[in-house]
């Protein structure tokens, strides 16, 4: 059903209010310095199943899905339920004395979704501190272990891991690096395998040879390779 004349104007009129207020206060993600408060991002005010809605009322395609994180979609009842009725029960219990329904219902369900014997979850707020977390593990691991050499990790240029020190260690792409300190000694970057972007002249399959052989020779640099992290490249 199109939205009534009234409805777009106050719902506009909302969304401008909201864009001055953005300007003063809200800072958004990867503004360029001297940007911040200047530029204000177009804003959402709804969203429904694969759309939002933005204050001029177009209807658009997340694409995304959010940030990859509303794969069931907008506005969905059965979901936003349960959310409801789980803030009702209990909205919040901490994990270090005593622990709750959900999360042992939801540890079982993807311990069955994993393969062989990964059977124990830990859960983190996000990607970034998921990778952290990953990577802290494995520096815990093998420092109790008795082999504290072992801490390389191999990740590859234009690859993105996320925005936690460690994790930002590991991205690929120039401008996250730019003007940020990382733990450079701890990571090896190897070339990004998109194929589109292999050197002029160079065949697919060589490109194929020339990444396994660097692989190769990271891995050869030791017993310190602990970790690798790899995802497909922009
Ligand atoms: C492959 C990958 N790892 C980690 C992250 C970081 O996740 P988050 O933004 O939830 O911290 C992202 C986010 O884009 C990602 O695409």
């Amino acid at each position: 059903m199109a939205a009534k004349r009234e409805d777009v104007i106050s719902s506009l009129e909302a969304s401008e209010s909201m864009v001055a207020l953005a300007k003063d206060h809200l800072v958004q993600p990867w503004p360029t310095a001297g940007e911040i408060g200047a530029e204000a991002r177009g804003g959402i005010v709804s969203g429904d199943g694969i759309y939002v809605i933005d204050g001029e009322g177009r209807k658009l395609i997340d694409g995304p899905a959010g940030m990859w994180c509303v794969n069931a979609g907008h506005r969905r009842k059965e979901l936003a339920d349960v959310l409801y009725q789980q803030a009702m029960d209990l909205s919040y219990n901490s994990p270090w004395y005593t622990m709750n329904e959900p999360s042992v219902t939801l540890s079982a369900r993807l311990a069955g979704h994993a393969p062989g014997d990964l059977n124990h979850v830990f859960y983190t707020t996000g990607g970034s501190s998921a990778v952290e977390t990953a990577l802290r593990f494995m520096q815990f691991a093998n420092n109790v272990k008795g082999r504290p050499e072992k801490k390389l990790i191999v990740s590859r240029q234009g690859g993105y891991h996320g925005s936690t020190y460690l994790s930002a260690s590991l991205n690929g792409r120039p401008r996250d690096h730019d003007w940020m300190d990382s733990a450079s000694e701890q990571v090896v970057k190897l070339t990004c395998p998109n194929p589109f972007r292999r050197p002029e002249g160079m065949s697919e399959a060589e490109f194929c040879d020339v990444l396994v052989e660097e692989f190769r020779g990271a891995s050869r640099r030791g017993v310190r390779t602990a970790s690798v992290h790899s995802l497909p490249s922009r």
